[in-house]
């Protein structure tokens, strides 16, 4: 595995690549989730590029940047160990310049939910997005799902800017309990953990009221709230089709129950795809 800090380094040893390239770009602290994506890049292609970098401008005033977890020995050795062939890791000024062009999240679907919560968020994980897109230009590259909306909107970007790359959404892994895999789930004390399972159950007993043929959609949110309960706040539940448009009533292959919730002081996301 070739490890490369510098985008002239980069583009190099890019050059050197022979066959399909796919891409899974990551922020560190690499969990089975992120291996699962590199799996699939793996298998579906003849060489596998991986980036970690901590973007700072997906990151709001107040948020955790600083005290994201950082884990660049042990992230080496998963890669490594996913036979990944390129790992790139550039430091900040590798990927900013001072007063660059900025590209943002549309109007409506970038400021809803998470980007309502988190404004400003989406405009800089779409700018570093677009940046790694074109830096390492891979046929594929690979998301996943738990991150719903950022994944719509990775691919509404692709779409609207012509960009040539096939956008690969993979599931979301879970632990032996349920809870969705996630770097930040390292803040979660034994007791958070426990409280935070009732995320992924509240969107189990979504899943069993659909299969119920109960599909109106007021009607299991209020259930998902009541399942949210142990949670210390809850931020949103959102039932919306793929394009993130809001629904009345769950339309079978085309729906997103969506939860976001705190518990101590972690914020968690889950949703499942129905
Ligand atoms: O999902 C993430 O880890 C990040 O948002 C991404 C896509 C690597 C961009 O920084």
């Amino acid at each position: 595995m070739r490890i490369v800090k510098t985008i002239e380094a980069f583009n190099e040893m890019r050059k050197t690549l022979q066959g399909s390239v796919g891409f899974v770009p990551t922020m560190g602290a690499l969990h089975e989730g992120h291996l699962s994506l590199i799996r699939r890049a793996r298998e579906e292609n003849d060489q596998v590029i991986v980036s970690i970098f901590v973007n700072p401008t997906q990151f709001l005033e107040g948020e955790d940047l600083d005290a994201y977890p950082r884990r660049e020995e042990a992230d080496i050795r998963i890669c490594e160990f996913a036979k990944v062939d390129m790992l790139f890791m550039p430091m900040m000024g590798q990927m900013y310049v001072p007063d660059e062009l900025r590209i943002g999240a549309p109007a409506i679907r970038g400021y809803i939910l998470e980007g309502a919560k988190r404004p400003g968020h989406f405009d800089g994980m779409l700018q570093i997005v677009m940046k790694l897109l074109n830096l390492t230009h891979p046929h594929r590259a690979y998301f996943g799902k738990k991150d719903a909306q950022q994944l719509a909107l990775i691919m509404q970007m692709v779409r609207d800017y012509f960009m040539s790359v096939e956008i690969v959404p993979c599931e979301i892994v879970r632990d032996g309990q349920g809870l969705a895999l996630s770097s930040r789930n390292t803040y979660l004390s034994p007791e958070e953990k426990e409280r935070a399972l009732c995320l992924s159950r509240s969107l189990k007993r979504a899943t069993e009221m659909v299969m119920a043929e109960r599909l109106d959609a007021a009607e299991i949110c209020l259930e998902v709230l009541g399942v949210l309960q142990e949670a210390d706040s809850i931020e949103y539940v959102a039932i919306v089709n793929r394009a993130f448009e809001p629904l009345e009533t769950v339309l079978l292959g085309d729906t997103i129950i969506l939860v976001v919730a705190w518990v101590g002081k972690t914020r968690l996301i889950d949703n499942v795809w129905i």
